[in-house]
C-alpha cells in the first residue's frame, strides 16, 4: 500500500487534462514565452553592445538627429562599430540624414536586421515601419511603448563599439522604456541650443535624467556661431555689425583670409547650464547651413565634408563623450 502512487480523482479532473490549456491559457503562455525570449535577447544585445548613449533635449528641433547621426558618423570615422536606433514614431527622421531614405527592414530567422548607412553605420528606425512617410504613426502609448520594446529585443545588431539612440523630443515615455528594456546605458547626452527657451527646457532633461536613473554624460550646444569666412586686401581691417546690436572688428591676414563667428543666438548658454548642474559641457557645433542641405539630400555634412569646421566640431564632442565614459567617476551626474 505504501509504494502505490496516490492518485486523486477530482470529478472532472479525466476532462480537464484531455483538453489541454483554454485558448486564453494558451495565449498567456505564449505572452509569457515571448517576454522572456525578448528580456533574454535584450540581455544579449546588453553584452554585445560595449556602449550605448542616449541623445534627449527638452525642445524639438533643437538638433537632436542632427547630432545623434553626427555623432555615430564621427565615431565610425574613427573606426569604431557603430548603429543608430531612431526610437522616434512620430518624426524619424534619421534614415533620410543617413541616405537609407524608403528603406524596409529585413528580416531573417525572425530579427530584424538594421540598414546599413554612410560609414557602415547600421541604422534602424521606426521610420522603416511606415507604409508612407508622410503618413504619421499614430500609436496609444501602451501599444507604442510595447513596440519600441519588442523593437529594441528582435534586433541582430551584431557586435557593436557604439549604440546611439535618438528620441523624440521631451521627457515623454519613450526614454523610461528604453532605459528599463536595455541594460548598462552608459549616459544621456543632452543637446540644447544657446536660446533660453531650449536651455531652461534643457534644465527638464538634466532633472528627469534622475528619475530615469541614467547619468548625463554632459551637455552639447548645438547651432552655436555661424562662421563666415572670405578674402579682403592683404592686412585690411574691417567691421561687420553682427547680431544683438554687437560689432565685430576683424582684419585679413597677410595672404588676404579673414574668418570671424557671429553668434546668432546667444552664447556660452550650454556650457552655463552644464555649469549649474555640475555636469560635463561636451562642446558646441556651429551653425552649419550644410546640415540642413545633407537632411534634404540624404549626405549628412560629416560625409560631405569629412574635415570640414562641422565634422572637426563633432571629432571634439566625440573626445569629450569618450573621455566622460573612460572616466565615470570624474565626470557626470552621478545618480544612485
Ligand atoms: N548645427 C546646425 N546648423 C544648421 N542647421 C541645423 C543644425 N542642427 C540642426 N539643424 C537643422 O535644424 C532642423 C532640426 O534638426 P533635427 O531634426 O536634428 O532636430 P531634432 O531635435 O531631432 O528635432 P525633433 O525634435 O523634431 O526630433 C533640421 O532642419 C536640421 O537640418
Ligand atoms: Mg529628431
Amino acid at each position: 500500500m505504501a509504494d502505490s502512487p496516490v492518485t486523486i480523482t477530482t470529478p472532472g479532473s479525466d476532462d480537464a487534462a484531455s483538453a489541454g490549456p483554454s485558448p486564453q491559457e494558451q495565449k498567456q503562455m505564449e505572452q509569457a514565452y515571448a517576454q522572456m525570449k525578448r528580456k533574454m535577447s535584450m540581455e544579449e544585445i546588453g553584452r554585445n553592445i560595449k556602449h550605448k548613449i542616449m541623445v534627449l533635449s527638452g525642445k524639438g528641433g533643437v538638433g537632436k538627429s542632427t547630432v545623434s547621426t553626427g555623432l555615430a558618423l564621427s565615431l565610425a570615422q574613427q573606426g569604431y562599430a557603430v548603429g543608430i536606433l531612431d526610437i522616434d514614431i512620430t518624426g524619424p527622421n534619421v534614415p533620410k540624414m543617413m541616405g537609407l531614405d524608403g528603406r524596409r527592414l529585413h528580416v531573417e530567422n525572425k530579427r530584424i536586421h538594421p540598414a546599413q548607412g554612410h560609414l557602415g553605420v547600421k541604422v534602424i528606425s521606426m521610420a522603416f515601419l511606415l507604409e508612407d512617410e508622410d503618413t504619421p504613426v499614430v500609436w496609444r502609448g501602451p501599444i507604442k511603448l510595447g513596440a519600441i520594446q519588442q523593437f529594441i529585443g528582435d534586433v541582430e545588431w551584431g557586435e557593436l563599439d557604439y549604440l546611439v539612440i535618438d528620441f523624440p523630443p521631451g521627457t515623454s515615455d519613450e526614454p523610461l522604456t528604453v532605459a528599463q528594456s536595455l541594460p548598462d546605458i552608459d549616459g544621456m547626452v543632452i543637446v540644447t541650443t544657446p536660446q533660453q527657451v531650449a536651455l531652461l527646457d534643457s534644465r527638464k532633461s538634466i532633472t528627469f535624467s534622475e528619475s530615469l536613473k541614467v547619468p548625463v554624460i554632459g551637455v552639447v550646444e548645438n547651432m552655436s556661431g555661424f562662421t563666415v569666412s572670405g578674402t579682403a586686401s592683404p592686412g585690411s581691417e574691417f567691421s561687420v555689425a553682427a547680431p544683438g546690436g554687437k560689432t565685430i572688428t576683424t582684419s585679413a591676414d597677410g595672404e588676404g583670409n579673414f574668418s570671424f563667428t557671429l553668434d546668432i543666438f546667444k552664447e556660452g548658454g550650454g556650457k552655463s547650464t552644464a555649469e549649474e548642474f555640475g555636469v560635463p559641457f561636451l562642446g558646441a557645433l556651429p551653425f552649419d547651413p550644410g546640415f540642413v542641405r545633407g537632411g534634404d539630400d540624404g549626405v549628412h555634412r560629416i560625409v560631405s565634408e569629412p574635415d570640414g569646421p562641422s565634422a572637426v566640431a563633432f571629432s571634439k564632442v566625440v573626445a569629450a563623450i569618450l573621455d566622460q565614459l573612460s572616466d565615470g567617476s570624474d565626470g557626470g551626474l552621478e545618480i544612485i
